[in-house]
């Protein structure tokens, strides 16, 4: 099969295993780079482990601190002439590069929503690892069917109060155009977004784990959220999905509450905006993203996923003192180079300025491109593809 980047809209529907594996290996490249984390975690479920964010955090945790991982996320292999997903071949990769570098690394492939596979986990714990002590929740899903109701819920993306018109930019074509976003209709759109995307299912995992026994003392817990600038506001944080991310934020203290007699504790982490196949989905959010790394590119403190979340580890969650830095919310900001002042002033006159016509020139619309099609394992250095790519991929812990 030769594999070409085929896009409908913001998906691409072909991924390269090849260029994955790449992806992968520059990411392991990166955190080795950065010096092992002292302190760091041992023994690590990832929730959601096998692209964007989750990913990452599964090689900064085991190339930045010897730890033994297991993956849980929803991917396809090849079948039928149709390449896997990207998150297929990145954990195959990712597990291939672990245990040549003799770390434990298994994988859970399945509905991470469902008790079942909240099962399949525990006894996966329980028979390798024994415990864990850090549990990463990385899902981003438009849907959910609620393990206790049977009832599936499907997110949306809209604001609130009144419609929503700002720039959006078609990045494939670089095209800028208004966009009118109508707000939701009735308060179910929240509920259900709030159920897909909230805090009930970390909280689920949590209570699973814990009652299961498979928590160490003394285990961390995370969770990623995002704030973002004010003119994103009315479609992200002020929209159905900030009201997730309300509802995410606010289920840290009961998460603490069940971590407590084990002195574990819970941490929602705020980080940057970054092109992953969740944020090119949102309108509005992938042009803020193309101005927003123009600037940070420039300044010289632009960060990828990968960036993000060793900083994540070794500057905030695993630090020399024992110390976390947090927000007055009790948050982990990461995204605090993003919303540093000089940042957001360049970006919002930028903002004002952007057009079809300068766009290339004010933005980093390409490095916007470029990356998208990284995460499909394209526009790789060094990689044919023009050539047949036959080769089987399995993520060898997966049948
Ligand atoms: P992503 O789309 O790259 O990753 C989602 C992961 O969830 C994948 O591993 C996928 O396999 C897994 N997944 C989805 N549904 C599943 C299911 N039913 N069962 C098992 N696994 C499932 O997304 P990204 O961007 O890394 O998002 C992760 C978190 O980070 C989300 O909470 C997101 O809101 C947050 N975040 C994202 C930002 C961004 O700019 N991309 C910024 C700040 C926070
Ligand atoms: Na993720």
């Amino acid at each position: 099969m030769i594999i070409q980047p085929r896009t409908r809209g913001f998906i691409c529907l072909t991924s390269h295993p090849q260029g994955a594996a790449q992806n992968i290996k520059n990411q392991i490249e990166y955190v080795k780079s950065k010096g092992e984390i002292a302190n760091g975690p041992k023994k690590v479920l990832v929730i959601g482990a096998s692209t964007g964010f989750g990913i990452a955090s599964r090689i900064s945790a085991a190339f930045g601190s010897g730890a033994a991982t297991i993956g849980v996320f929803f991917e396809k292999p090849a079948a039928e002439g149709k390449p896997g997903t990207a998150g297929w071949y990145n954990s195959a990769a990712f597990e291939k590069e672990a245990h040549e570098a003799g770390l434990y690394a298994k994988s859970i492939n399945g509905d991470a929503f469902s008790d079942d596979i909240k099962k399949q986990t525990i006894e996966l714990i329980k028979k390798d690892l024994g415990q864990v002590d850090l549990v990463v929740y990385s899902l981003a899903s438009p849907r959910r069917t609620h393990p206790k109701t049977g009832v599936a819920h499907a997110s949306v993306l809209k604001p609130i109060q009144e419609p929503f018109t700002n720039k959006t930019v078609d990045f494939h074509t670089g095209v800028v155009s208004d966009i009118t976003i109508q707000p939701i209709e009735n308060n179910e759109d929240i509920a259900n977004t709030v159920a897909v995307m909230g805090g009930e299912d970390w909280k689920f995992w949590i209570e699973d784990l814990k009652a299961a026994g498979v928590l160490a003392d003394g285990a961390k817990t995370v969770a990623y959220s995002y704030i973002g600038p004010e003119l994103t506001y009315p479609i992200y944080r002020n929209g159905t999905i900030g009201r997730a991310k309300d509802d995410l934020e606010g289920t840290v203290p009961a998460i603490n509450a069940i971590l407590s007699d084990l002195h574990g504790v819970a941490y929602v982490s705020v980080n940057k905006a970054l092109v992953t196949q969740s944020s090119s989905a949102i309108p509005v959010v992938p042009l803020y993203i193309s101005l927003l790394y123009k600037v940070m590119k420039e300044k010289g403190i632009h960060e990828g996923t990968i960036e993000q979340m060793q900083r994540l580890f070794a500057e905030r969650l695993y630090t020399a003192d024992g110390n976390v830095l947090l927000d007055d919310k009790g948050r982990i900001r990461v995204d605090d180079l993003e919303m540093r002042a000089d940042v957001q002033a360049e970006v919002a006159a930028l903002w004002k300025k952007a057009t079809t016509e300068n766009l290339e020139e004010i933005s980093d619309i390409e490095g916007y491109r470029n990356e998208f099609f990284n995460l499909f394992g394209f526009n790789f250095d060094g990689i044919d593809y023009n050539a047949d790519t036959n080769e089987v991929v399995a993520v060898p812990s997966i049948e």
